[in-house]
């Protein structure tokens, strides 16, 4: 009697809760994709597509960006309500819990990554693939499509987001693997300009 009435409550509950904070899960994931393209895809050169990158990385860039330790530049909304203020990422995952955050993260996790379909320089791209396979290809294998490293996507990624990215590292504006930052810091930049026309060609 006793347990089928707990189990009764519990029931109820789980509804209640389950079903609100589905509604709001799609909510925040409709203004996710009022930046970035539906299914998180961007048409946007310096806007980053973010479905198909492992749940891992994607929740630990929305956990820095909730503490403010990755640079958030402001941006304008790309597609719904275009009126609204810009805003910033840090602005915009300030108010999630961890557990919204790794569903968010789940979510675009499951959907598959679409490279951008981008001009590039071949020549530039073919120094760069060599320069990839050197230094970067360690830890974003397969010429940084492969989403199982842990590691984003890079390959496909939008240039200018991505130009924006190295520049954040030089300059200390967002937390950087170790390992990663004895491989970024001796680039010239000739050697970030090859690299990423060979991340832009590889659609
Ligand atoms: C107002 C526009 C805007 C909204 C809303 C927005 N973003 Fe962003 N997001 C950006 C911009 C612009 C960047 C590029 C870096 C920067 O300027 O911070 C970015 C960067 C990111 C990155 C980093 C990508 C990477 O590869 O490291 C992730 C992940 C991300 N956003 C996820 C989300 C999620 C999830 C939501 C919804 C909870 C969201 N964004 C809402 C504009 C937005
Ligand atoms: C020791 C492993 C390691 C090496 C080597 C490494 N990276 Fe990374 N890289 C990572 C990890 C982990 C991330 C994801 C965490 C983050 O956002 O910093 C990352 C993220 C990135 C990003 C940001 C992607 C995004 O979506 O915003 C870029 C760009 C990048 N790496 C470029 C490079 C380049 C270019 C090289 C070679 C010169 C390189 N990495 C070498 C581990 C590595």
């Amino acid at each position: 009697m006793r347990i089928a009435y707990y189990v009764g409550i519990t029931a109820v509950f789980l509804c209640i809760f389950g079903a609100a904070s589905a509604a709001d899960l799609d909510a925040t994931i409709k203004n996710c994709n009022d930046c970035h393209g539906d299914n998180g895809v961007s048409q946007w050169d310096d806007m980053p597509t973010i479905s198909g990158i492992d749940a891992f990385t994607h929740a630990d860039a929305l956990y820095a960006y909730r503490d403010e330790e990755r640079a958030c530049g402001e941006s304008a909304y790309r597609q719904g309500d275009t009126n609204r203020a810009p805003a910033t990422m840090c602005e915009t995952v300030a108010g999630l819990s961890d557990d919204e955050i790794d569903a968010i993260a789940e979510h675009y996790a499951a959907l598959p990554f679409v490279p951008a379909t981008q001009d590039f320089d071949a020549a530039l791209a073919e120094t760069g693939a060599v320069l990839h396979k050197q230094e970067c290809d360690r830890c974003h294998s397969e010429g940084g499509s492969n989403a199982e490293d842990e590691a984003g996507i890079i390959a496909g990624q939008w240039m200018g987001y991505l130009r924006e990215a190295f520049t954040q590292y030089a300059a200390g504006e967002r937390p950087q693997d170790k390992k990663m930052q004895e491989k970024m810091d001796p680039l010239t930049d000739a050697d970030v300009e090859a690299l990423l026309h060979y991340y832009a060609s590889r659609q």
